[in-house]
C-alpha cells in the first residue's frame, strides 16, 4: 500500500438504548458519507449489544501500566499492553479491541436531560487505561449527538463526549455534529416517520463536515506514519 491509496477503518459507536433510533440512523449515514469518500472502511457498534458493567475504580489498569513502564521505560508511547487491560471481564474487552484496531471513532449519544445516556458514561469510564496507556494516540475522533429540540442540551452533550475522547487520548476533529429528531428542533414528533433526524438539513450539513474532516484527518496521520516509517528503513 502507498500513501496515495492509504484507507483508513472507522468505528462508528452508537450509545441509546433505542435500537433503530434517530442516533443510529445518523450514525449509519455518516458511516455511509465516510465509506463514500473511497478512502474508509466503516464498522457500527451499538453499545446495547454489549454487556458491561460500571468501572469499579480498582486502579488494576493502571498497576499494570506502571509496571510494563517500569520495564520498558516511562518514555515509551504507546505502552505496550498485550491484550485487554481491565480486571472486569465482559464485553469491553470486545470494544477495546475494535477501538484499538481503528484508525478513527465516531461517538453518538442523545441528548439526556442536556448530558449523555448512563451507559455511555460507563462505557467511556471502563476506558480508563487508554487515559495513560496512550494505545489511541495516533486516532482520530468526533461527536455526534441527536436531541428533541434545537438547543436543549446538545453543546453540553457534545463538549463532554468531546473532552472524554481526548482524555482517551483520541485528537478530536471538528466541533463534532448535532441533529434534531422533531421538525425544526421545536420538540414535535414527525409523524410520518421514525427517524426525524432525517428532516433536518442543518444537522445533516454539521454531519458531513464532521465525516469528512474525520476521514481526512485519519488518512492524513496514517500517510504520515507510513511515511516516517518508510524514511526510517
Ligand atoms: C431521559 C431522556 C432525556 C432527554 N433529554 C433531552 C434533553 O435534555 N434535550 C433534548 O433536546 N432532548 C432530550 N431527550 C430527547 C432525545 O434526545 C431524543 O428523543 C433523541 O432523538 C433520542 O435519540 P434516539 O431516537 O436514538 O433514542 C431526552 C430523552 C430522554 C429519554
Amino acid at each position: 500500500m502507498t500513501a496515495k491509496n492509504v484507507k483508513v477503518k472507522i468505528l462508528g459507536i452508537v450509545g441509546t438504548p433505542i435500537k433503530n433510533g434517530n442516533c443510529q440512523f445518523q450514525l449509519e449515514a455518516a458511516l455511509k458519507q465516510a465509506e463514500d469518500t473511497g478512502q474508509a472502511v466503516t464498522e457500527m457498534v451499538h453499545l446495547r449489544d454489549y454487556k458491561f458493567s460500571f468501572c469499579i475504580g480498582c486502579d488494576k489498569c493502571m498497576r499494570n501500566i506502571h509496571k510494563i513502564q517500569a520495564k520498558v521505560g516511562h518514555d515509551v508511547s504507546p505502552v505496550p499492553i498485550e491484550g485487554y487491560n481491565c480486571s472486569i471481564k465482559d464485553d469491553m474487552e470486545i470494544l477495546h479491541a475494535k477501538m484499538t484496531e481503528a484508525d478513527g471513532i465516531i461517538l453518538m449519544a442523545p441528548v439526556y436531560i442536556a448530558s449523555i445516556p448512563g451507559q455511555v458514561k460507563t462505557f467511556i469510564d471502563r476506558c480508563r487505561t487508554f487515559v495513560h496507556d496512550f494505545r489511541l494516540q495516533d486516532k482520530v475522533a468526533t461527536a455526534m449527538t441527536v436531541g428533541f429540540f434545537r438547543n436543549a442540551g446538545q453543546d453540553t452533550a457534545l463538549d463532554l463526549m468531546r473532552t472524554s475522547l481526548s482524555a482517551l487520548g483520541l485528537n478530536i476533529v471538528s466541533f463534532g455534529a448535532a441533529a434534531v429528531s422533531t421538525r425544526d428542533g421545536l420538540g414535535v414528533p414527525i409523524r410520518e416517520t421514525r427517524f426525524g433526524v432525517q428532516e433536518d438539513f442543518a444537522g445533516s450539513v454539521m454531519m458531513s463536515i464532521a465525516v469528512k474532516r474525520l476521514v481526512r484527518m485519519a488518512v492524513l496521520i496514517k500517510a504520515g506514519k507510513m511515511a516516517l516509517e518508510e524514511a526510517e528503513k
